[in-house]
């Protein structure tokens, strides 16, 4: 989704501009600009298409002698990719210049008035209002007029924004759509996220809801939506750059799929004490609350939102009360009935996500206990929610998440199983045994990562696939929505993930001679009926690949290849299944010469509803 960057110092800010864009290209993007100012006023720069685009562009035009500028990254909502729709947009008067991370909801209302008052637009996006609406309610006071116009603006917004008569500034909005700010000596910055300027400083915040910021190359003052003067802890970023860069590997994706080890293990060790008990660290919600808890739901969208499919059929085994997993964008136009009884459970990698942070405010709204399970420290999922349980997987850069997938996974467990453990659904021996097995996990995963071989041998033969067929039941099920998701999001090929019963209700009619259909075959009370499910698609001339329990000995000989999950204790086996699924992904996608980290139209942080 849109990335915003801006830099007000000494240095040349083009190619620091450039630099840190493409910092935010693992966000997703389809064009790109920048917009600097100095006291020639303000110039653009601005083309659909890449990053690398931009940079011919900006060089043939050479050096521009600017040190204050804002750029933009941009994933169309509002009109086609084009050069006209790219941001930074110039209000006609030349005055003012946007780059805008989020949708104005009421733009057209808004370009009706300004049209009215004798403004023209000349893009298609709904952003093209915002330096227009400032341009109408400047006259000498910056930080008025982008107060004056945020009045009328609905959506949500992170904006960064230059004056052609401010020279030495820009300013900096936010509502809904995360914003940081960067302090350096003698140079500020702003940026979507923390690796864009992670090269030129540590000590960063996030700007919260509403507030504005001016930034000049001495300071950086704050004001809340009242005008107040509001300071801030800056927070010192320990983790290296190197932590956002490939080290070696040939994409991040499969850099990530490599580090899940060490993250899930970074996850769990310092929730579990030495006696083996399980430490969630909660202030707000006591033990006592989470006793009187009767019913759970889990939120989130994309994986996230698989990964609560998994761990609703844990839940709802150990705790015997009723569960359910809902899509975020759903979930708050559905009426959800909630009291304080329920617990919410918000899962986002990114915890920026728009329909969830939504969906989280829904369950404040409606008085529900919430906790979310997050990866960006500080983000505004994890400030907003009762509790937060962050999955410290480090920065995962690529769009199709895989780390921050396994550990959110395993924390959701965690938080069940202590859980059930209040509520004496779960002995503490059961808790200990399921505590020692989720501790088994990574090198679980270890084992299936140190032969990645057999997975790309297997993507050999099949990339060239039309369409995969998914097959589970139970968590296998669940687990194959998020293997279809990776395979599609990032090859291109169309895939669908069933639960194996339902396969005869219409979708066995798309299978034909050599149609590939996978088999996840781990949840052993159901593995008659896979294996019944495995034939019927084999009578059908279907190709299968099974992914079993190492000691299962009837699958392999109704499959065409067998994939073996390495045994664990059974709450192991969704972490370690879902991993040659990932391998299986990577491999095909890299085989069909793929944008692996930045498949085409995704993007990583998802800001707009
Ligand atoms: C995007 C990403 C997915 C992610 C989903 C939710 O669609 O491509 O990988 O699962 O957003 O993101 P979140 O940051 O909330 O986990």
């Amino acid at each position: 989704m849109c990335g915003i960057v801006g830099y007000v110092g000494e240095r040349a800010v083009t190619p620091l501009l450039l630099e840190a864009l493409e910092k935010l290209e693992y966000r997703g993007y389809d064009s790109a600009g920048i917009a600097l100012v100095s006291d020639g006023g303000i110039e653009i720069q601005k083309t659909r298409g890449r990053i690398a685009d931009l940079r011919r562009i900006v060089e043939s035009a050479g050096d521009s002698g600017c040190t204050v500028g804002i750029g933009h990254t941009r994933w169309a909502t509002h009109g086609e990719p084009s050069d006209v729709n790219s941001h930074p947009h110039l209000s006609k008067s030349g005055r003012v210049a946007v780059v805008h991370n989020g949708i104005i909801e009421n733009y057209i209302e808004l370009r009706a008035f300004l049209s009215a008052h004798g403004y023209e637009f000349s893009t298609e996006t709904d952003s093209e209002v915002v330096s227009e609406l400032i341009d109408y309610c400047y006259s000498g006071d910056p930080v008025a007029a982008v107060r004056k116009a945020e009045l009328q603006l609905r959506g949500s917004y992170a904006l960064g924004i230059i004056f052609a008569d401010f020279p030495e500034q820009i300013i900096a909005l936010r509502k809904d759509s995360p914003l940081i700010i960067g302090i350096g000596e003698n140079e500020n910055f702003i940026a979507s996220d923390i690796p864009a300027i992670l090269k030129y400083t540590r000590d960063v915040f996030r700007l919260d809801e509403r507030e504005l910021a001016v930034l000049s190359k001495k300071r950086v003052a704050v004001f809340n939506e009242l005008g107040e003067r509001v300071e801030h802890v800056i927070e010192h970023i320990e983790w290296d750059a190197g932590a956002a860069e490939k080290g070696g590997y040939p994409h991040f994706m499969i850099k990530e799929i490599m580090e899940q080890p060490e993250a899930i293990s970074k996850t769990v060790a310092p929730r579990i004490d030495a006696n083996g008990d399980i430490l969630l660290g909660f202030k707000s919600l006591s033990d006592e609350d989470l006793k009187n808890i009767d019913s759970i739901k889990l939120t989130a969208c994309g994986s996230a939102y698989h990964v609560g499919v998994v761990a609703k059929h844990l839940l709802k085994k150990w705790l015997d009360i009723p569960v359910e997993a809902e899509l975020a964008s759903e979930f708050r136009y559905d009426d959800p009935i909630l009291n304080e009884r329920t617990l919410v459970i918000v899962i986002s990698q990114s915890g920026e996500t728009l329909d969830t942070l939504y969906a989280l405010r829904e369950a404040k709204n409606k008085g529900a206990r919430t906790v979310s399970i997050v990866n960006v420290v500080a983000s505004s999922i994890a400030n907003e929610s009762e509790e937060v349980l962050y999955t410290w997987a480090g920065p995962e850069i690529s769009v199709a998440t895989t780390k921050a997938y396994s550990t959110q996974l395993v924390l959701v467990e965690l938080l069940g199983i202590r859980m059930a453990q209040l509520r004496g659904k779960l002995s503490d021996c059961e808790v200990k045994e399921l505590v020692s097995a989720i501790k088994c996990i990574p090198s679980g995963i270890e084992t299936i990562l140190s032969d990645v071989q057999t997975m790309q041998y297997v993507a050999s033969l099949y990339f060239n696939s039309q369409s995969v067929f998914f097959l589970g039941r139970n968590i296998d099920f669940a687990l194959s929505l998020e293997a279809s998701l990776k395979l599609k999001e990032i090859s291109y090929i169309h895939s669908e993930a069933y639960a194996a019963g339902e396969l005869k209700h219409g979708t066995i009619s798309l299978i034909e001679d050599g149609t590939l259909v996978i088999a996840l075959c781990t949840y052993r009370p159901l593995l008659d009926k896979m294996i019944s499910n495995i034939k019927e698609v084999k009578a059908r001339g279907a190709k299968v690949i099974a992914i079993i329990n190492e000691d299962d000995i009837q699958t392999g000989t109704v499959a065409d290849h067998i994939i073996r999950i390495p045994e664990c204790g059974e709450i192991s086996a969704p972490s370690l299944t879902i991993v040659p699924l990932q391998l299986f992904a990577y491999y095909i996608a890299s085989l069909k010469g793929c944008d692996i980290d930045k498949p085409r139209n995704l993007a990583k942080s998802v800001t707009v509803e």
